[in-house]
């Protein structure tokens, strides 16, 4: 499974999403290959040029690999209880992940990391070659440390989210001195980003703002959890504070969908002022009973959209991103073809991972994600079925049948 030829054609390739706008962003009869750990060429299977191996596709789909913008998989415990208390019609509530965090506290660093190779393991199986994941169920200097690290060496991003809840027992605002102050100072170096969870029960406009301005001080990016259990400042906070992503958007006002779409404005596609990308988390909103994200009308004012799993114990236990396109499709009004952008390149747009040269967090260069073209990391799904269509016309069904990953099949 894990072996790489020096190059390897992918061929009779029956539709081929490659995210290129210039050819549509999919491909009929096309063909693959892969050298070493980039994407050589692509084109009409008729026209490909020989490789060391061949794989024949036989006339079934291949996509981008996910990339999961949205996920918390550094913890331990169980919170099954309180999920069946929700479907039996309790309101979700900020205070359950304290329950994670007391757990997670408990836990052994050889513990956590077999949980989260467990979880990154799965989400692989399931397409997904690019993995964000956050901290947070630590909230002390320490713990918060240790996710970051033992995070870092699973998954191509990490963001420090200490502002996720105020610790049981904490005095909120010493509590926001230490992650703005001699917490953020020790997970930085181990972190590509900061989040900050902006909502009733968490953190306030005027506490989101100084996590915002902390991280900025310390030359991070940052990302904000908005909008999630009612209306607020998130979003708006987000793009002021010109923030990769803020990420859930159950309750946007108009102001809200129009300071998203406007932030992309002068953006070019390359290098040049980026805007803040939406990041809907479909399975979140149905495991917590909250509206679904109004994907559509975020599409149709112009914003840029991203499409994540959000896996966590508490509010999200799914790190498939197909059960999230199959329901952006079925239930939020996007097409497939519009899904399967968000999911993909619309994630590696969050990440600051659609462009050459990126950096995971070992420091090491990337080849650009979200896409399939010469140059890119060779991050590719096939599907067992004829179009990504199936996804949708087909939830629930396994269809992802090999993954390859930086060139390499690791499912
Ligand atoms: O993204 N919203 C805040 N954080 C997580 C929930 C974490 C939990 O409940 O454990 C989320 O939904």
């Amino acid at each position: 499974m894990t072996r790489r030829a020096a190059s390897l054609l992918i061929d009779r390739i029956g539709e081929l999403t490659t995210n290129d706008d210039a050819e549509g962003g999919r491909l009929r009869d096309a063909a693959v290959v892969i050298e070493e750990d980039r994407v050589a060429w692509v084109g009409p299977a008729a026209a490909a040029p020989a490789a060391d191996d061949r794989f024949d596709a036989a006339g079934r789909a291949v996509l981008p690999g996910w990339v999961d913008a949205h996920t918390h998989l550094v913890f331990a415990g169980d919170r099954t209880a309180e999920f069946e208390a929700r479907m039996a019609g309790e309101a979700y509530a900020a205070g359950g992940i304290n329950v994670t965090v007391e757990a997670t506290r408990a836990a052994t660093d050889a513990a956590l990391e077999v949980n989260l190779a467990r979880l990154v393991a799965e989400a692989r199986r399931g397409g997904t070659t690019t993995i964000e994941t956050k901290t947070g169920y630590g909230l002390t200097v320490d713990d918060e440390r240790r996710a970051a690290v033992l995070a870092g060496r699973h998954v191509d991003a990490v963001t420090f989210l200490g502002a996720h809840v105020v610790p049981t027992g904490a005095d909120p605002d010493a509590y926001l001195d230490l992650v703005t102050g001699p917490m953020l100072d020790a997970v930085a170096p181990h972190v590509s980003a900061v989040d900050v969870f902006c909502e009733a029960g968490a953190f306030d406009e005027a506490a989101t703002a100084r996590v915002l301005a902390a991280a900025a001080r310390a030359g991070l990016a940052t990302r904000v959890h908005g909008n999630q259990l009612g209306h607020g400042p998130g979003a708006r906070l987000a793009v002021e504070a010109g923030s990769l992503s803020v990420d859930h958007l159950g309750f946007l006002s108009d102001d809200d969908v129009s300071a998203l779409a406007g932030s992309w404005r002068d953006w070019d596609g390359g290098a040049g002022p980026r805007g803040t990308v939406a990041t809907v988390l479909p399975a979140c909103d149905l495991s917590t009973r909250v509206p679904l994200a109004p994907a559509r009308r975020l599409l149709d004012a112009g914003a840029v959209l991203a499409i994540a799993s959000n896996a966590n114990p508490g509010t999200s236990y799914t790190s498939s991103m197909a059960f999230c396109v199959a329901t952006a499709v079925l239930q939020m009004g996007l097409t497939v073809q519009e899904a399967v952008r968000a999911a993909t390149l619309g994630g590696a747009i969050a990440l600051g991972a659609e462009r050459d040269g990126w950096r995971d967090p070992s420091g090491a260069a990337q080849g650009a994600v979200g896409r399939i073209a010469p140059g890119a990391r060779a991050d590719l799904q096939l599907l067992e079925a004829p179009s990504a269509t199936h996804l949708a016309y087909r939830p629930g069904m396994p269809l992802v049948t090999a993954v390859w990953r930086a060139g390499r099949r690791v499912a």
